[in-house]
């Protein structure tokens, strides 16, 4: 079986340029989550055009959102700038996959739709864990595996399958799949809290 290869800040420049901008909604999976949580710092892993990251600092959370597309980090950035009573964010374009961070300094560590093959996702989750600082909160989300035209099988996960990746020192509060509150379908969602040290 061939697989597909990991598409590149081309590919999705090239999506990205071809639609007009996505609903600009947070994620409700992230909304539930994050509601509740005392606000500190969150990473917001693929951001792409910033829905989650100006809700999260309108919500009081200094944000740092990773995005490998310049086209979607553009629109974030202007979406943003008329969007009112939200902290400044951090908007940095880089690639998840070989970008590390600094240490263990996020409260609050989120990648919503994100999807790689099982190589790719595991280096992803082990970055997101890094980040996380203790006593934060890792959230992913993403689609249930469906027939897709762009990507093959493999760019599907399991969040079980990462939960027991993390294993110990990790609280999974939701590992599996969960009807999607908004729209159609259900979603993979892994939420897990980092053990205080
Ligand atoms: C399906 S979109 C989801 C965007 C956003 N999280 C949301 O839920 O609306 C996936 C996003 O991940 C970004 N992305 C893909 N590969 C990436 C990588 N290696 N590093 C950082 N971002 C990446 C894409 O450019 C895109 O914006």
């Amino acid at each position: 079986m061939t697989s597909s290869p990991v598409p590149d800040e081309a590919f999705w420049n090239d999506l990205y340029g071809d639609r007009p901008r996505w609903s600009g909604n947070p994620n409700p999976h992230l909304v539930s989550t994050a509601t509740g949580l005392t606000p500190g710092r969150a990473l917001d892993i693929g951001s792409g055009e910033g829905g989650d990251s100006i809700w999260l600092a309108q919500q009081g959370w200094d944000v740092t959102a990773l995005e490998l597309s310049s086209v979607a980090l553009t629109r974030a950035r202007t979406a943003a700038e008329s969007a009112a009573g939200l902290r400044p964010v951090d908007w940095l374009h880089a690639d998840a996959l070989t970008w590390r961070p600094s240490g263990a300094d996020f409260d609050l560590v989120s990648s919503q739709y994100s999807h790689f093959p099982p190589a790719e996702m595991s280096t992803l989750l082990a970055t997101m864990a890094a980040a996380t600082r203790s006593g934060g909160t890792l959230v992913v989300v993403g689609h249930e595996a469906h027939e897709h035209a762009m990507i093959g099988p493999e760019f599907f996960f399991a969040a079980a399958d990462l939960a027991a990746q993390l294993g110990e020192g990790w609280t999974n509060a939701q590992a599996g799949l969960l009807p999607h509150p908004v729209r159609e379908g259900r979603d993979e969602v892994l939420v897990a809290v980092k053990a205080t040290a």
